[in-house]
């Protein structure tokens, strides 16, 4: 019950500390025969890493090294194990936390919880969002495998300030919205550029709300009732830091509509379909197999270039601490990577409970249709 792990068949259990040696993750479920290299996980890796002047200055190489369960450039069955070292940690800029616990951080958590002698203050340890980059890796193992059934999950910041962009734009502008230093839409990057530039000169940070959308999903994945796919959806998304809030289909904006503004026709054209999708994809806690549509909220970043008030652990007065470090002004543009592979690996997960994803070996012809559509996916947007 360590709260470490996650997943049935497909299980993901991911370990390290911001300031440690080193973050991973042990894959346990993957199918054998997958063609699998770390190229293919940094491909995904690098649209999570810090680096740019819209993000958190923090420079990690962030290379992956796949320490176990591949043999001759594929998978074997077995627990796969992914390795990707801390290079750039500066536990100096710590010193004055170690102290003075963040408000808006899981710092005082974790004390109450853990123990103040345990705490490991260095950028928040465990609680730190560099698991993440953990996350991301196994993601991308998972993206690959959901390609099997031609499925891609993609996202993009929607909202932040006064930036909202009303309609869904179509997939492949979604889709590139990956190679944007802000991670949204082309039309509307350097908006968000300017709101982003603006936040951080003030010493500020700003929330934002993401939307994911899922491609070609499997119908019929999520087992009722507690297993639902809009549950399991919830938990692994909420399990990012940062993130304050789900919602799918018309979510929270249902408090102002009308059932008959959301009734949407049945048809059928070869398969049971839905005219105007308002589920989002999923009903009864199931898939229907019309695109899935997530939403969430990420917070504004805690850490910010202001004087924030806390107390002090020596004598439990009132204190004041002024953050210094590298942190981002808007965790959701580094977040959509880790948003997009919690999907992935909650769909693979739920697609081998349903069978339609192999549990123990993926057949040649199989693994060909992954690698070519992998190739194909990786190549968009260039
Ligand atoms: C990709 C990513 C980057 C983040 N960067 C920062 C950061 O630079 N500074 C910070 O205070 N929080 C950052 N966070 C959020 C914290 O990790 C999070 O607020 C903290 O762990 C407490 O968890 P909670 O907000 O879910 O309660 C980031 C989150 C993500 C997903």
């Amino acid at each position: 019950m360590s709260g470490n792990s996650l997943g049935n068949l497909f299980k993901i259990t991911t370990f390290g500390e911001s300031h440690g040696k080193a973050i991973g993750v042990v894959v346990d479920g993957v199918p054998s025969g997958l063609k699998l290299s770390d190229e293919d996980i940094f491909f995904e890796l690098k649209y999570r890493r810090p680096g740019n002047k819209y993000v958190s200055t923090r420079k990690e190489e962030d290379k992956p090294q796949i320490i176990s369960g591949i043999f001759n450039g594929k998978t074997t069955g077995m627990p796969l194990a992914i390795l990707i070292e801390n290079k750039d940690p500066m536990p100096l800029h710590y010193e004055e936390i170690k102290h003075k616990p963040r408000p808006g951080h899981a710092d005082i958590a974790y004390i109450e919880k853990y123990g103040y002698e345990n705490w490991d203050y260095r950028g928040g340890g465990r609680s730190s969002a560099r698991e993440t980059v953990a996350r991301v890796a196994a993601g991308a193992i998972a993206k690959k495998l959901l390609l099997l059934n031609n499925t891609i999950v993609a996202g993009y910041i929607k909202a932040s300030g006064d930036l909202f962009i009303e309609e869904t734009p179509n997939f492949d502008e979604i889709l590139c919205s990956r190679e944007s230093e802000v991670r949204t839409i082309k039309s509307k990057e350097e908006k968000l550029k300017e709101i982003i530039e603006k936040i951080r000169k003030e010493g500020d940070s700003i929330g934002a709300m993401v939307e994911i959308i899922v491609k070609n999903p499997p119908k019929s994945l999520g087992e009722p009732v507690f297993n639902k796919l809009k549950s399991d959806l919830a938990k692994s998304l909420l399990s990012i830091p940062g993130v304050v809030g789900f919602e799918y289909g018309i979510g929270f904006k249902s408090y102002k509509l009308k059932g008959s503004e959301v009734m949407d026709e049945i048809y059928y054209d070869g398969k049971f379909r839905f005219r105007k999708n308002i589920s989002g994809g999923i009903l009864g806690g199931i898939s229907t197999g019309e695109d899935i549509i997530l939403r969430i909220a990420f917070k504004p970043t805690s850490s910010i270039n202001k004087e924030q008030k806390t107390i002090d652990m020596n004598n439990l007065k009132p204190t004041t601490l002024s953050i210094i470090g590298r942190h981002d002004p808007c965790i959701a543009i580094r977040g959509v990577s880790v948003a997009e592979s919690m999907v992935a690996l909650t769909l693979v997960d739920h697609s081998m409970l349903s069978g339609i994803i192999p549990k123990v070996k993926l057949t040649d012809q199989q693994s060909d249709i992954i690698e070519k559509r992998w190739s194909e996916f990786k190549e968009k947007c260039m």
